[in-house]
């Protein structure tokens, strides 16, 4: 199985759940490589497609949420990903996405440590998108962050792994059937 993960990231949580998905998915014997939004094909070729971004204003990031995610750090100094000062985001990527007819997909996103009442979730909109353009959304994730900038919440990486291994079995298995 070939598996494609489109993120976008401002402090990097959201890189290293995608990376984590990479291994998850490769230590079961597949194919994965997971490209910023920035350098993202506009036609993703994979069996499997799986987009995540960070929660900013309880969804998508917006070019507004960007700049002021990118504010807040330089006031912490805190480091932020080489394309987090981008002006397109995931919006604009699954904007033109071509549609693909059943395409299986995936959707997860980085956010707070609440209910996803109270948070927002990037990953419910990211679904919404991908469905609307012809995808077929075999499952939508969160992991958790303990704070805006990170730390990923203990455990996260590991369910990522996990996450990403058992997505994987599941298409497969259907995949055969
Ligand atoms: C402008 C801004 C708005 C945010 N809004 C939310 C929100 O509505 N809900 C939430 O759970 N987290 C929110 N967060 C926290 C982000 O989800 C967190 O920064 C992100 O998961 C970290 O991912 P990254 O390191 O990949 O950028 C917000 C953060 C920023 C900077």
């Amino acid at each position: 199985v070939v598996v494609l993960i489109i993120y976008e990231s401002v402090y990097g949580n959201t890189r290293e759940i995608a990376e984590a998905i990479v291994d998850g998915v490769t230590a079961a014997g597949n194919q994965a490589k997971a490209i910023p939004v920035a350098d993202a094909p506009a036609l993703p070729d994979a069996d499997l497609l799986i987009v995540g971004g960070p929660t900013h204003l309880h969804g998508l990031t917006t070019s507004l949420s960007r700049r002021m995610a990118v504010k807040a750090a330089e006031e912490d100094g805190h480091r932020v990903e080489p394309t987090a000062g981008d002006e397109h985001g995931l919006r604009q990527w699954l904007r033109v996405l071509p549609p693909r007819d059943g395409q299986r997909a995936a959707a997860f996103d980085t956010r707070g440590d609440a209910s996803a009442a109270l948070t927002g979730s990037a990953a419910r909109g990211i679904a919404r998108r991908l469905r609307r353009h012809g995808y077929t959304v075999i499952d939508v994730e969160s992991f958790l962050v303990d704070d805006s900038e990170g730390p990923l919440h203990e455990g996260e990486l590991e369910r990522a792994r996990s996450w990403a291994a058992q997505l994987v079995s599941v298409f497969d298995q259907a995949r055969r059937i």
